[in-house]
């Protein structure tokens, strides 16, 4: 007996229901997303790698771009009538050399570099792309409810490096020019602390303030959503879930559960110790609390993405993340999510 599609189980409460998808989801042609898990299951995926700034650059000079995979998988999507998140334009991480060392340029020469790699790219896709990430994880871990946003960024980010706080909105703002369509996010993990989740709220308060100074006639926010990647582990609670949700609402901003999964261990014994089946059990019921809350806040809440179907393709495979096993068979964590619909 085959189970129903996720994304009809979900329908009541949050119309898109994602996952990741990789090169080998989708045929040679880009004629069709291939892998029946994904299409049974979800509308809308976003690509796992194939998209980040390292992936569209590699192989080819600077200023030049390897669009090839990504197309086939976007056309891929589309032609399965799945949406397609785009992640991600503007990161620290998987980025190619070239835009590291814009880390020691000036601030003229960064920001020119950043709004053409934004414009390249966002045009080529342009029309094809639901929501892009435009922003991935720019504060650093431990951060604390009273900093500064504007000087607490990562030190690693090369456009902040070279630009100031200021590629924020430069940023975002060459995205809108570049797609009008597409829905813009700030997208991060650990959202669940309060100091992180300060950090991001004052930034996109500010941040929007801005542009509505800018634009006054416009009606749209310049930063329309935030993600919460929600990479957890047993010992997160889902009442700090909501009390960030919470503290996100009065900017009037969507959200979006962008990368979910739920390691079957403490974040210390994660890669030093197996998972047992009381941590499979834990790993349930944090799941079931965790949708509680966004069913309860499904009014500002409009996609939920899982980060992987399968446990053994997860990127934090030893931790049995999904809610799926190696085989395909449906774990507690899937019934936990199932309940909590109900
Ligand atoms: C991860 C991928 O799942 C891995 O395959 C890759 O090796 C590293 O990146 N936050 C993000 C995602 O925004 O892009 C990351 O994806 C997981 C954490």
């Amino acid at each position: 007996m085959s189970l129903p599609p996720l994304k009809d189980s979900f329908s009541a409460h949050f119309s898109m229901i994602g996952n990741i998808f990789n090169p080998n989801d989708v045929n040679a042609g880009g004629t069709a997303v291939t892998n029946t898990r994904l299409t049974r299951h979800f509308n809308i995926l976003t690509a796992e790698n194939s998209m980040k700034p390292s992936e569209l650059t590699r192989g080819v000079p600077a200023g030049e771009y390897n669009f090839t995979t990504a197309d086939r998988m976007v056309n891929a999507a589309l032609a399965s009538n799945i949406k397609v998140v785009g992640h991600t334009l503007l990161w620290h991480s998987q980025i190619p050399q070239w835009q590291r060392n814009l880390a020691s340029a000036s601030k003229e020469t960064a920001l020119a570099a950043m709004k053409e790699y934004i414009t390249d790219v966002v045009d080529h896709f342009k029309g094809r792309i639901y929501s892009w990430d435009v922003l991935n994880e720019v504060f650093p871990d431990g951060v604390t409810a009273g900093s500064d946003w504007k000087t607490s960024m990562r030190g690693n980010n090369p456009w902040f490096r070279s630009i100031g706080s200021d590629f924020v909105y430069e940023g975002f703002l060459a995205v809108r020019l570049a797609d009008p369509d597409a829905i813009l996010y700030y997208n991060d993990y650990n959202t669940d602390q309060v100091g992180k989740a300060t950090m991001i709220r004052n930034m996109v308060r500010d941040v929007n303030a801005r542009y509505k100074q800018a634009y006054p006639n416009e009606p749209r926010l310049l930063i329309e959503g935030i993600g919460m990647q929600e990479h957890h582990n047993t010992d997160v609670s889902a009442k700090n879930v909501e009390n960030t949700i919470k503290l996100f609402k009065p900017l009037g901003v969507k959200l979006s559960v962008s990368e979910l999964d739920v390691l079957g261990q403490s974040w210390n014994d994660y890669g030093s110790a197996a998972v047992t089946p009381g941590g499979l059990e834990q790993q349930a019921m944090l799941y079931r609390d965790l949708f509680r809350v966004y069913i309860e806040n499904k009014d500002i809440i409009e996609r939920i993405t899982l980060w992987g179907v399968t446990d053994d393709r997860s990127w934090r495979s030893s931790g049995l993340p999904l809610l799926f096993d190696s085989s395909g068979k449906a774990k507690l964590s899937y019934y936990a999510v199932i309940d909590a619909l109900k």
